[in-house]
């Protein structure tokens, strides 16, 4: 390993994600005035939600597959982790769709689902961490890690996958 950090791609994915859930968790404490906080939320949203959707995507076509040929599929860690990337999708899913209907979704409502998102977002990056990149990076090649990196960061964004 060159530099000792074939996980850059994917650390600068989650510190993105970091500080975007944290302008969510931010602004849900302290929102602005009644009148335009659903427009802030929504430009919050606009921001976090492509990210988090790419990255899920990322971490479906690369690290997940590759843990999964390294445990032969035994583990139950990673379908706990498909599992709450269906969730995260979904909880985003549910958001814009509150936002949009002014007439019958209260504020409280919005609320509680967006903390509900951003606490999900920090146990899951949390999680994975722990387990899926220190557990690659002890059981891989160096070559192995670094052509793992190369797909994650054309994963999902241009359509051109690698061989595995
Ligand atoms: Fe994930
Ligand atoms: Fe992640």
């Amino acid at each position: 390993m060159e530099c000792g950090c074939w996980d850059l791609k994917i650390r600068e994915d989650h510190r993105l994600l970091d500080s975007q859930r944290e302008a969510l968790k931010g602004f849900l404490k302290d929102p602005t005035g009644p009148k335009d906080r659903r427009v802030h939320l929504s430009k919050i949203l606009d921001s976090l939600g492509p990210s988090l959707r790419l990255h899920l995507q990322r971490e479906e076509e690369t690290l997940f597959p590759a843990f999964d040929r390294l445990l032969g599929g035994s583990s139950g860690t990673i379908p706990l982790l498909r599992t709450e990337h269906d969730h995260l999708r979904d909880l985003l899913d549910r958001l814009v769709r509150l936002l949009e209907d002014r007439e019958n979704t209260s504020w409280e409502t919005i609320s509680e689902t967006g903390d509900v998102l951003a606490e999900l977002l920090e146990d899951h990056e949390e999680k994975e961490s722990r387990f899926i990149t220190d557990t690659l990076e002890h059981s891989l090649k160096p070559d192995e890690l670094t052509r793992l990196a190369r797909q994650f960061q054309h994963a999902a964004s241009c359509g051109c996958r690698e061989e595995s």
